[in-house]
């Protein structure tokens, strides 16, 4: 797998997945969105990367060289040095192979050992159990849940907020020398 940043071509193929109404459910993006956004959304995350305050790379799978989803660290704080993770597949059909795992632990050491943080956070709808399994499969831990935080579909879910630590996660997952080429930085 790398992760590597995003050109303004791969609009195309976000949008071939993104407009789905599951897929938004469990990213809170319940508006449809169109090509120029995404254009506008790609150009956004290049100059997040440059001022340090948003990580945000696309996911490529080796064997076939293609897009499959998106992580981020954003809203890098510069003191605290924390971040909040983000993460999508967008087609559902690779959902479950353990890709999401894989990137989450690729941008996470990428979090810890290449700029620094002590700690990143994220926060994930109470329904999606899939995304809380890999969580804390990862190490990631629950520190808190927002009541009825989000509308989505006529209904008030909760939102849990979870973490890791640097050292946790050094303990669980230790630096190896492939993601720091795979980062393609
Ligand atoms: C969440 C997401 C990133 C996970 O990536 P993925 O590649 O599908 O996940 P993986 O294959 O690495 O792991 C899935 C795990 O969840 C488990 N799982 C699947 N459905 C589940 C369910 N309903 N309840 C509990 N566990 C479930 C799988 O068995 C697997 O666990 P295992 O490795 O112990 O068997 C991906 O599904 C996705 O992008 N979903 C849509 C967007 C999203 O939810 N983003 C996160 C927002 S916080």
């Amino acid at each position: 797998m790398t992760l590597r940043g995003f050109e303004l071509k791969d609009a195309e193929t976000i949008l071939a997945h993104f407009n789905d109404l599951e897929l938004r459910q469990f990213l809170g993006h319940p508006l449809p969105v169109s090509k120029q956004e995404e254009e506008e959304w790609i150009r956004r995350t290049w100059e997040a990367r440059q001022k340090g305050t948003e990580y945000t790379f696309g996911i490529e799978e080796n064997n076939k060289g293609l897009l499959v989803g998106s992580c981020s660290l954003f809203d890098v704080h510069s003191i605290n040095r924390n971040a909040e993770l983000g993460i999508a597949i967008w087609n559902k059909s690779l959902w479950d192979k353990g890709i999401g795992s894989e990137a989450i632990q690729l941008i996470c050491s990428y979090g810890f050992y290449l700029i620094n943080l002590h700690s990143i956070f994220l926060r994930v709808h109470d329904f999606n159990k899939r995304a809380i399994r890999v969580y804390e499969k990862l190490g990631f831990q629950h520190v808190a849940r927002k009541r009825e935080a989000v509308f989505i579909d006529g209904k008030y879910h909760d939102v849990h907020v979870m973490d890791i630590l640097e050292d946790e996660f050094r303990k669980l997952h230790p630096p190896a020398p492939p993601f720091i080429a795979a980062t393609g930085e």
